[in-house]
Formats: structure tokens, sequence, C-alpha cells
């Protein structure tokens, strides 16, 4: 027996009414029901990160998120990084100058890792932003672009908050 839900989601600023089973997880619900795939899915085991989202501006498993739990709290994607008027977010654009990705499925959950970890003040040497990204998994390899992106994009960010 379902037990469906008119649940009324925040995300990227934007409100979204979907009719979900209860058991949906937030991240089923941005990638089935939102129209929002940028947010991946490598286990739903909470294994790998590619389906890191921000809920309350704090990184977050969306697999193991049921959709229920973020209910009028604001949830931030991929999607809703960059500027109301497309300019990437600073994360974004030191992935693409470093080349921090190659296939790219595990890229939107390093990125919004990777926002996250800076701002929690994590990635202050190259060390910490190893451990504080440890639970983002790349099978393509690029840790060590990722992580000179994440530094990057970390100094460029404190210069603006100058
Ligand atoms: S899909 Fe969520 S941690 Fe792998
Ligand atoms: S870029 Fe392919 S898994 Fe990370």
């Amino acid at each position: 027996m379902s037990a469906a839900r008119q649940l009324s989601l925040e995300v990227n600023g934007q409100r979204h009414d979907l009719q979900l089973d209860i058991r949906t997880t937030l991240l089923d619900a941005l990638r089935e029901h939102a129209d929002l795939p940028g947010t991946k899915k490598g286990c739903d085991h909470g294994q790998c990160g590619a389906c890191t989202v921000h809920v309350d501006g704090e990184r977050v498993l969306s697999c193991l998120t049921l959709a229920a739990q973020v209910e009028g709290r604001p949830v931030t994607t991929i999607e809703g990084l960059q500027t109301a008027d497309g300019v990437m977010h600073a994360v974004q654009t030191a992935f693409i100058e470093h080349d921090a990705f190659q296939c790219g499925y595990c890229t939107p959950g390093q990125i919004m890792s990777a926002v996250a970890c800076i701002r929690e003040g994590h990635a202050t040497t190259d060390e910490d932003i190893r451990e504080y990204m440890s639970g983002n998994l790349c099978r393509c390899g690029a840790y060590p672009h990722i992580v000179a992106a994440v530094r990057d994009a970390a100094s460029r960010l404190k210069e603006a908050a100058l």
C-alpha cells in the first residue's frame, strides 16, 4: 500500500509541490519528481557522496535523507549554485580551470561538498581538503586536481571576502 503525501519542497529558492510516497528519498524527489537530475546516485547507501546537496546550508547525503525530512527547509543543489544571472560559483570555475573532473558523474557532489568544506573552514591545507573531501569518491581518479581546485577556490573566496 503506498502512502502518498503532498510535500512542499524549497529547492534553489523555488517551491515544488510534489505528490510523493512518504518513503521517497530527497535524492529521488529531486531527480525523478522535481526535474533536477544534476544530483547523482552512485550507490544509494551513503557511501559515495555523488548525491551531496545542501540543506539549511549544510552538506548532506540526499540518498539517506527523506524528502519529508526537509519540508520547509531550504535545499540547494548543483543547479542552484550559480547566480540568478548565470555567473558560476568560484568552486565551479576552479573545477573547470583545474580539470578537476573527467566523466563528471561525481562532480556535482564534489562541488557541493567543496562549497561546504570551504564554508566550514576545512580547506586551509591540502591535507585538510583531502580529509574533509574524503566522503566523495571519484573513480576517474581526479583527486589531485580536485584538491588543487578546492585550494584555489578557497583562496579566491577568502580574497573576495576581504
Ligand atoms: S548515492 Fe548517496 S552516498 Fe552514494
Ligand atoms: S570524474 Fe568520473 S567519477 Fe569523478
